[in-house]
Parts: structure tokens; sequence; C-alpha cells
């Protein structure tokens, strides 16, 4: 009896082994594409639904974007590259949006993003080589009475500076 159970631990643990990881969803692209199809003036909804589903916009994708909306792979290339906001990589498990525009600078933007820089061994605009963190600048989060500002993963953070700057820069390296 002992021995049958033994077996059958094994031979469960062995269907386990083999059983395949099952995948993460995949957003379907086409389905998006296809619900902005000539649409007039569609193609930053429908940029935004992808990156939304997918995390960024795949330049593979680029000519089925323009066809579906009679757009030229130029002009819709020319529109995910003219927004910051469009990404065309996998974004980093953190995403820091930094704020560099003006109201921000008077408050010691510029000092703080040297420092997250400088911590996270970054350039604004770079995403560290083992895909944990993406540096991005951004241009005004409505923070501006409270900057330097920043949106880490979509979640506001204001007055970046001192203990609250070391906390994100630890934060983001756990
Ligand atoms: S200027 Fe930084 S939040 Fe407005």
């Amino acid at each position: 009896m002992t021995q049958h159970l033994s077996q059958c631990a094994i031979k469960r643990a062995m269907t386990r082994d083999k059983r395949k990881p099952i995948p993460p969803m995949t957003p379907d692209l086409d389905a998006i594409i296809d619900r902005h199809r000539d649409r007039p003036g569609a193609l930053l909804p429908l940029l935004h639904d992808i990156q939304h589903a997918l995390g960024y916009v795949p330049p593979d994708r680029i000519p089925d974007i323009a066809a579906a909306l009679n757009l030229s792979q130029a002009e819709t290339h020319g529109v995910i590259t003219f927004y910051t906001d469009f990404r065309t990589t996998p974004p980093a498990r953190t995403v820091v949006k930094f704020c560099m525009a003006e109201a921000c600078q008077a408050r010691g933007a510029e000092a703080a993003a040297e420092k997250l820089c400088g911590a996270l061994k970054l350039s604004m605009g770079e995403t560290s080589s083992d895909g944990r963190v993406s540096l991005e600048p951004a241009y005004c989060l409505g923070l501006c009475a409270s900057g330097p500002a920043a949106l880490v993963d979509e979640r506001p953070l204001a007055r970046l500076e001192g203990a609250r700057l070391e906390n994100l820069i630890a934060t983001v390296r756990a």
C-alpha cells in the first residue's frame, strides 16, 4: 500500500513536471486594430489601446496599423516617435517618469534627476540592462507646486528631494 502510494505520488509529480506552463495572456492586437479600422483620427486612440494592452507598440505592427487607418508607415512611425509616452520596446518592471519641465526645474528637479540617474547608473530615457527600471523624462505632471515630481508606475510622487528622493531610489533598486 505504502509502495503504491509513493508510486502514485511519483507519477503525479512526473505528470506535473511534464505539464507545460500556462502561457501569459497575449492581447489580441488584431482585434484592437480592427476596432479602429477606417475611423478618421483613430491613430492616437489605437496606439494608446495597444500600449495599454501590451505595454508598448511593437514596431512590427506598424504596417498593419498604417494599413488599417489608410496612413503611410512613415506617418505612423512619426507619431509614435513624436510622443514620448509611446514605447516601442517592452517596459521595465518599474517605470519612473521624472518631470523635467520648468516649474519642477525651478524647484530643484535637475539636481534631483542627476542624483537619481547617478544612483541608478542610468541616463534619462534609458532602461537598466536587467529590465528592472526605466527612467523617462516627463514634461509636467500637474504637480508643479509640489515639484520635483514623478510618476512611478503611474503613481504620482511629489517633493522628491532629501529623504523622499532617497526613498524613491531605495524602492526602485529593491
Ligand atoms: S512642471 Fe513638473 S509637474 Fe508641472
